[in-house]
C-alpha cells in the first residue's frame, strides 16, 4: 500500500462545501478533523496526515508518518499545521508515564523552519514552555460553549480575538469516570455527552475518541483567516512581476496571433516605453503577473515562435 498518497475520505454530513479557495494547507497530526475543518472554512484547501485511518476526516486525507510526510511533501503548501499528540506534556497524563511519550514540538519545529512556509504548532498548556511566544485561544473567546484552552506558535502575526469569558458554565462534552461524573454534579454541572459537542465545539461528526483529541475548529478559522491575509498580502507584494514582454522577431504578428496575444490579455503599441531601455519597442507587453503564471506565458510564446522575457529579471 502506498500510505503516502491522498485519498478523498467521506464528507462531513450536513457542513457546507467551501466556496472560495486560499492556498494549500496541510494539517499534520489530523485525527477527525477539528484544526482541518476550521482551515476549511476560512477558505483554504486542506490535506490531512495521520498515523492512524482517519475515516471520519472531512477533507482529503493521507495515512502516514507526519514527519516523513511534511519532509517530502511540505514545500507544496502554503500553510503547514501541526497539532503533535499531547500525551507527552498533558497534566491529565500521570506523570510517571509522560516520558514514555514522544515529545515531538522540537523536530517538527525544526523541519518547519527549514521548509520556510508560514506554520502553526498547536498543543496542550503543559507544552506551553516548549512553544515559541503563543498565543491561547478559548471557546469563550468565540462564542463557544467550551474553555478548551490551547496554545498556537505561529511565525506569522495572530493575536488573540478578545479576553476569556468564564461568566458562564461549560458544556462538558463525552463520557468520563464515575468519579469525575460525581465531582460534576457536585458542582452543579451537567453530564457530560458528546450529544453537547456542536454547542460547545462547534463540532458534529466526530467519534467520541476524536472528540477527546480535537480542537474546536473556530480557533482555526480564525488562525486560517489570519494567514490568509498574509498569504495574499505575500502573493501580491513578492510574487508579481511588473511586465511580462513577447517579441515577434520577423516583424509584426499575423492577425490570428495578434488575436491571441491580446485573448491573453497582452497589449501592443509600447510607444510610450521608446527610449526606455528595459522595455523594447515593438513588443506586446502584459503587466503585474503573477510569478507562478510566468511559465504558461511562456510556453504560449514558444508555442507561436515568439520571443519571451519579463521585467525586471
Ligand atoms: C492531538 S491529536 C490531533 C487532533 C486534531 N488536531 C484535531 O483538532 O482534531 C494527535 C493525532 O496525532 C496522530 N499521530 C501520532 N503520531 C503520529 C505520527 N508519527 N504521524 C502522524 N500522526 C500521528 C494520532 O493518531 C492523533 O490522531
Ligand atoms: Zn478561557
Amino acid at each position: 500500500m502506498n500510505t503516502l498518497s491522498p485519498t478523498p475520505s467521506m464528507p462531513a454530513a450536513g457542513l457546507c462545501s467551501i466556496q472560495r479557495m486560499v492556498g494549500r494547507c496541510l494539517d499534520l497530526y489530523c485525527c477527525e478533523g477539528g484544526a482541518g475543518m476550521g482551515y476549511a472554512l476560512a477558505g483554504w484547501k486542506v490535506t490531512g496526515v495521520d498515523i492512524k485511518p482517519q475515516p471520519r476526516y472531512p477533507q482529503t486525507f493521507v495515512l502516514g508518518d507526519a514527519l516523513e510526510y511534511l519532509e517530502a511533501h511540505g514545500s507544496e503548501y502554503d500553510l503547514i499545521h501541526a497539532s503533535p499528540p499531547c500525551q507527552g506534556y498533558s497534566h491529565l497524563t500521570p506523570g510517571s508515564h509522560r516520558d514514555k511519550h514522544a515529545r515531538m514540538i522540537p523536530a517538527v519545529r525544526a523541519l518547519l523552519q527549514r521548509i520556510g512556509k508560514p506554520y502553526v504548532i498547536e498543543n496542550v498548556a503543559g507544552a506551553r514552555h516548549e512553544l515559541r511566544n503563543p498565543v491561547m485561544l478559548c471557546g469563550s473567546m468565540f462564542g463557544l460553549r467550551t474553555r478548551r484552552h490551547r496554545y498556537f506558535e505561529t511565525n506569522f502575526q495572530v493575536t488573540a480575538p478578545r479576553p476569556c469569558d468564564h461568566s458562564t458554565l461549560p458544556l462538558l462534552v463525552t463520557t468520563a469516570s464515575k468519579s469525575s461524573r460525581e465531582k460534576r454534579y457536585a458542582l452543579g454541572m451537567k453530564p457530560k455527552t458528546v450529544k453537547n459537542a456542536p454547542l460547545a465545539y462547534g463540532i458534529g461528526w466526530m467519534s467520541c475518541d476524536g472528540l477527546k483529541e480535537a480542537i474546536p475548529p473556530a480557533y482555526t478559522q480564525y488562525i486560517g483567516t489570519c494567514a490568509a491575509c498574509t498569504h495574499a498580502s505575500m502573493a501580491q507584494v513578492v510574487e508579481t512581476v511588473p511586465t511580462c514582454i513577447i517579441r515577434t522577431p520577423g516583424g509584426p504578428p499575423a492577425k490570428g496571433v495578434r488575436e491571441s496575444l491580446k485573448g491573453h490579455g497582452f497589449h501592443w503599441n509600447p510607444d510610450d516605453m521608446r527610449g526606455d531601455r528595459n522595455y523594447p519597442v515593438n513588443a506586446w507587453l502584459l503587466h503585474r503577473v503573477p510569478a507562478p503564471e510566468l511559465p504558461t506565458y511562456q510556453k504560449f510564446a514558444t508555442d507561436l515562435k515568439m520571443e519571451f522575457d519579463y521585467f525586471p529579471r
